[in-house]
């Protein structure tokens, strides 16, 4: 018997990934932007078991049993089997595979790329696989393969008809900007009504938005925001964080039917963001919402006491916002993590 427990990081892209120019292989339609959060407050953890007493393969998550036939799962051992060494014991063994979120699961806080990096980098480890799997981790959900690392992450969109260079890479480590903070205002911890894969599929088909923003928008951006990281230049990276988070909002009300992500208070935080940096005379806060009502809003640490009692005031008894929670940035690189 073999067992290996891994923890994953969520992370929040500023640059978004939505739209895929493969279904199959998940190949983004433009490069995209994160940072992995610290794993003390919101993470997947992951335990996988090899025996050769197990009759059959099993996956619970969250404590609920799921089929062990999805394709994603599926495309994600094969990939990783087709690295391994297959005179390895456990390459013949079945396996159970139990993962949690403690954080709210399909509610656009990025628990599908935390669960599957933390899945991928679990099998990397049970089946000894060393070098690169942020391509694995990959054909789990695309978003996953940027928690694969930790500090701020590229994910390049690659060029091979084959995926192999669709891959994450660091862009700054974890101390790079020690003063950074994220705090996420969940205003609904509910399952989505489309998940991320169908919203963006409906898009592509779609939106003609999209296209503008793949030609004209978002390399440009994708240099802006790694300048102002690697610079520590917070004006910028705000106001690139928030454009690109509006744009991508924007293209899913170009849809058809519409997605609609963002609710009443999604909207009502937006402008409690831009009424504070306007009264703060700078952009000083940054907002950020995924496929989800929920916002992430990045600011440095010296904000942090001032914004929340401000939200504290404008949400009284966190009406409309369920909670929040701090979170200190970045983590530190993923191998760190085995439990
Ligand atoms: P989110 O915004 O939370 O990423 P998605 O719609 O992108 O929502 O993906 C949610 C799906 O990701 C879940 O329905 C499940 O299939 C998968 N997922 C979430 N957490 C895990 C996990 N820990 N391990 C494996 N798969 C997971
Ligand atoms: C809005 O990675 O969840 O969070 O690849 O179909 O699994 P699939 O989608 P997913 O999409 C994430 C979209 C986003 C933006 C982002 O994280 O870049
Ligand atoms: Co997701």
């Amino acid at each position: 018997m073999k067992v290996v427990t891994c923890v994953a990081p969520v992370n929040i892209a500023v640059i978004k990934y939505w739209g895929k120019r493969d279904e199959e292989l998940i190949l983004p339609i433009n490069d995209s932007i994160s940072a992995s959060l610290s794993t003390d407050i919101m993470c997947a953890k992951t335990t996988i078991m090899a025996s050769p007493l197990f009759k059959e393969n099993k996956f619970w998550l969250n404590g609920k049993e799921q089929t062990f036939d999805s394709p994603r799962l599926s495309n994600c051992i094969k990939a990783i089997r087709a690295r391994c060494d297959g005179a390895l014991p456990q390459f013949t063994w079945n396996i159970s595979i139990c993962s949690e979120n403690n954080f709210p699961t399909a509610a656009g806080l990025a628990s599908s790329a935390a669960g599957y990096a933390c899945l991928v980098y679990a099998l990397a480890q049970l089946y000894e696989i060393k070098g690169e799997i942020s391509d694995i981790a990959r054909l789990g959900s695309g978003s996953a393969c940027r928690s694969i690392y930790g500090g701020w992450v590229q994910w390049h969109k690659g060029d091979l008809p084959t995926g192999a260079d669709s891959i994450a890479t660091q862009i700054a480590p974890a101390d790079h900007w020690p003063e950074m903070r994220i705090i996420v205002l969940v205003v609904n911890d509910c399952r989505k009504k489309y998940s991320s894969t169908s919203g963006m599929k409906k898009t592509t088909e779609t939106s003609t938005l999209i296209q503008h923003r793949a030609k004209n928008v978002v390399d440009q951006r994708i240099k802006t925001i790694t300048k102002a990281i690697l610079n520590k230049d917070f004006e910028s990276f705000a106001e690139t964080t928030m454009k690109d988070s509006n744009q991508m909002h924007a293209i899913c009300m170009d849809t058809f039917p519409p997605c609609v992500y963002m609710n009443d208070t999604s909207h009502a935080i937006v402008n409690l963001v831009h009424s504070y940096n306007e009264y703060r005379k700078g952009q000083k806060v940054a907002y950020t919402f995924d496929a989800g009502p929920n916002a992430c809003i990045y600011l440095l640490q010296s904000e942090v006491e001032q914004f929340i009692s401000v939200v504290n005031y404008v949400f009284p008894q966190l009406a409309g916002v369920e909670y929040y929670r701090g979170l200190s940035l970045p983590n530190k690189q993923l191998d760190q993590k085995i439990v």
